[in-house]
């Protein structure tokens, strides 16, 4: 059955190749990016936010069957604070009443393995109290401080991303709508987003020591659209919270049996 999928970020990488995975699979998508998509809006910004909804709500005429909210950037910047964090958050909460016509209502939000390193105490308490100014304020404080506290920047979003999916994953909002909430966390994935990392052989062995993938290394964005497309079938319908890690094993060889 057809079904009508939000896919922000769908102008590039894994969105791009999510938008067209569901495109092929006969599936109706309404891809959001801030440049080249059907609906084009800043997310990085509340007025971005709410044109989200305006633009969504006219072209769906007020259903959809589900949420992707993928949209992201890996600049150590304030800005990437308000895109990864609250920018995707938003996405989800504005959009979970246009859900409440589906059959088989899902959502879920793109993460990282980057969300295992270090991040910073600070920014991941404001993230998560969902207060943007100080959240963005730490950011241009991190970012001062030099490359390095700027460089916690991204994992510290992603972790407070996927610690927002399993806190609200369970609730009355999402479980008790019928919602399944989760999240994905990618290892390395050739986009644009990386290819700094993935351009030459030096490079990709040299993320590889900070990324550890046994199995079969760096991979193409197809691949994790596969993933994105299963959570938000109606096959996926007992999934709650779960932040699942398509890495090629960096979590299991970073987090061992820490976890489980
Ligand atoms: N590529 C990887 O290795 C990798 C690994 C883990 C997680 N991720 C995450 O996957 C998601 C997709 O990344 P990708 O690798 O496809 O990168 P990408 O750069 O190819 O695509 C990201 C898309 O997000 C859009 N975007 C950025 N800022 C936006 C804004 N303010 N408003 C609206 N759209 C905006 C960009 O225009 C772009 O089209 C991101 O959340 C990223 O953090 C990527």
């Amino acid at each position: 059955m057809s079904r009508t999928y939000v896919v922000t970020g769908a102008a590039s990488g894994i969105g791009k190749a999510t938008s067209e995975l569901l495109t092929e699979r006969g599936h109706r998508v309404i891809g959001v990016d801030i440049h080249d998509a059907e609906v084009v809006v800043d997310l990085s910004t509340d007025e971005g936010r709410a044109a989200l909804l305006e633009g969504v709500t006219a072209a769906s005429g007020g259903t959809i069957d589900a949420i992707i909210a993928n949209a992201g950037l890996a600049t150590s910047t304030p800005t990437t604070v308000a895109v990864n964090f609250f920018g995707a958050v938003s996405t989800l909460e504005l959009l979970r009443p246009l859900l409440s016509g589906s059959d088989a209502p899902r959502a879920v939000a793109t993460a990282s393995m980057a969300s295992l390193f270090p991040a910073d105490q600070e920014l991941l308490d404001a993230l998560l109290a969902g207060d943007e100014p100080a959240a963005l304020h730490r950011a241009g404080e991190l970012v001062a401080a030099g490359e390095q506290a700027a460089g916690q920047i991204y994992g510290t979003t992603k972790q407070a991303l996927a610690k927002w999916i399993r806190r609200n994953a369970p609730t009355a909002e999402w479980a008790g709508a019928g919602i399944p909430l989760n999240a994905i966390a990618p290892g390395v994935v050739e986009t644009p987003m990386t290819s700094a990392f993935t351009g030459s052989t030096e490079a990709r062995e040299a993320i590889l020591q900070q990324v550890p993938m046994p199995l079969n290394g760096i991979f193409a964005p197809r691949d994790v659209a596969y993933l994105l497309a299963w959570l938000t079938s109606e096959e996926n319908a007992h999934l709650c919270g779960q932040v699942v890690f398509i890495d090629g094993g960096s979590d299991a060889v970073i987090r061992g049996d820490s976890t489980w």
